[in-house]
């Protein structure tokens, strides 16, 4: 039997998972992670506590499968997008905590970027708009406002790195500095057309390139596990940011494929290929995860408010007590009822991009329950996805493709099959939802197979990838227009308030 190992570090939690050669999970591992907030709007991590629960969760999982770290074939990595760590060369030791994607303090250095005209650059490199999620920014604050740390690094003893390059300087006790491609995207500092860090940008930020890890493509030999860690040197064979490591377990290789992660926040990514495809309608371009060096992009966009409605509903308005009972809820009627919710808490993002934006109900009427609330705000995370599916068909149109002809989905939410269901009948596509729901672990398993020889392409992938249930739309198009032209008016409200 052959295994690969993935390494899953995201916000909430790290996790490992141990998946057989057919891409079956064979044994998962998780920790949580704490959240630190210090000042509203920020949000850190403790760099020792992501490296010491990910390295617990490899030795537990390897526990539950039953295996030694020699029956690992190779390991995959994949990680929670943009978040900032800078540590030391010589000790290991982080200078500061990371700095999560969501934490906001770099929108000051953002808004000096715009007012000095860089946006177009930026969005020409990049594929990015000027914005604190991203990572350069993030690390300019740490430079500016760690003690010493800009003597240090001009000095050449500072690394920084995403939490990808974080975890593989600790497996291999600060052997490499290394990060793929995907993730390179997601700082701001990336030419994504020639997969390089930009030395132009760096400048406009005041970051030294001494500080850059190397970029090698995501299915790639990264490094060998320190032997002392595990018992024996592991080889890590692939690497990816979740969302694009999530779009390739979804095996969507080619252009026009999209997938769906419904988490907290909901993740649309679909392929563009070796097309740059700028977006008209607010949608980011970003690196794919690749296989070689030839790039290959993907369309991004995010709805920053999914699955959290209904911890929402579980924990703000108390409607229900655990988040499984959502679904029960919403099913005892038959529809909203008129209800629409709108769950712009902390603004909307694409395809709207309205910070000041704040969440609505409206339709209220004297005979609206709590149900038609909880079926209300379940049907607004349909509703999010459904418009930013609906903005990346234009724009593949725009650019002389085909609409978007099926949408794979993933994510904790992903198992609501009213919510399923839902998606379907909005969008008049298929809703697919694969036998493997671990798209993102599945990912980096994929990539570090293919560069160890377990897969000899992504047609084999392709072939892997198995259906567990199709949500065909049973609504009429009219009717469906006519729910969207409703939603978009919800969303105009919500922008008002
Ligand atoms: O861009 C942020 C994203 O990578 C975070 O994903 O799943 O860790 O919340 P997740």
């Amino acid at each position: 039997m052959t295994y690969l190992l993935a390494l899953d570090q995201g916000t909430s939690s790290s996790r490992s998972i141990v998946f057989d050669a057919e891409g079956r999970i064979v044994a998962v591992a998780q920790r949580e992670l704490t959240q630190i907030y210090p000042r509203p709007g920020w949000v850190e991590h403790d760099p020792m506590e992501i490296w010491n629960g990910q390295l617990a969760t490899v030795r537990e999982v390897l526990d539950k499968a039953g295996l030694q770290p020699a029956d690992i074939h190779a390991v995959g990595i994949t990680n929670q997008r943009e978040t900032t760590l800078l540590w030391d060369r010589k000790t290991g030791q982080p200078v500061h905590h990371a700095i999560v994607w969501q934490d906001r303090r770099a929108e000051p250095l953002c808004a000096q970027l715009r007012a000095d005209g860089k946006a177009e650059t930026i969005r020409e490199k990049t594929g990015l708009v000027i914005d604190a999620y991203f990572s350069g920014t993030k690390l300019r604050w740490l430079l500016d406002n760690v003690p010493g740390a800009r003597a240090a690094a001009g000095r050449g003893e500072l690394a920084f790195g995403t939490v990808d390059s974080w975890l593989m300087w600790q497996l291999t006790g600060g052997k490499v500095h290394v990060t793929d491609v995907s993730n390179a995207s997601r700082t701001m500092l990336f030419d994504v057309h020639a997969n390089q860090w930009d030395a132009e940008l760096l400048k406009a930020l005041d970051i030294p390139a001494s500080l850059m890890p190397e970029v090698k493509p995501s299915s790639a030999h990264f490094a060998d596990i320190d032997a002392a860690l595990l018992g024996c040197g592991l080889p890590i064979g692939g690497v990816a940011g979740d969302q694009q490591s999530a779009l390739f377990g979804q095996a969507c290789f080619e252009a026009g494929m999209a997938k769906n992660t419904y988490g907290t926040g909901c993740f649309m990514l679909m392929h563009t290929g070796g097309a740059f495809q700028p977006s008209h309608n607010g949608l980011l371009v970003t690196s794919a995860a690749q296989t070689s060096a030839t790039p290959q992009f993907a369309m991004e966009g995010s709805v920053f408010v999914g699955g959290a409605v209904v911890q929402w509903l579980r924990d703000g308005l108390k409607a229900i007590q655990g988040s499984a009972q959502v679904q029960a809820l919403a099913e005892s009627v038959p529809d909203a009822g008129g209800v629409m919710m709108v769950p712009a808490f902390t603004g909307l993002g694409a395809p709207y991009w309205d910070a000041d934006a704040r969440g609505t109900i409206t339709g209220l009427t004297r005979g609206t329950t709590v149900a038609h609330i909880a079926r209300a705000a379940l049907e607004s995370i349909a509703y999010q996805s459904a418009a930013l599916l609906q903005a990346m068909s234009r724009d593949a149109v725009a650019a002389g493709g085909m609409p978007v002809a099926e949408l794979r989905v993933d994510g904790g939410a992903c198992v609501n099959d009213l919510l399923m269901q839902f998606q379907a009948d909005l969008l008049g596509i298929p809703v697919v939802r694969p036998e493997v729901t671990e798209t993102t672990a599945l990912g980096a398993a994929y990539l570090a197979g293919l560069s160890t020889g377990v897969y000899a392409d992504v047609g084999q992938l392709s072939k892997l990838w198995r259906v567990e249930r199709r949500f065909m739309p049973t609504l009429s198009r009219a009717k469906a227009e006519e729910a969207m032209g409703r939603w978009e008016l919800a969303v105009r409200r919500a922008t008002l308030v």
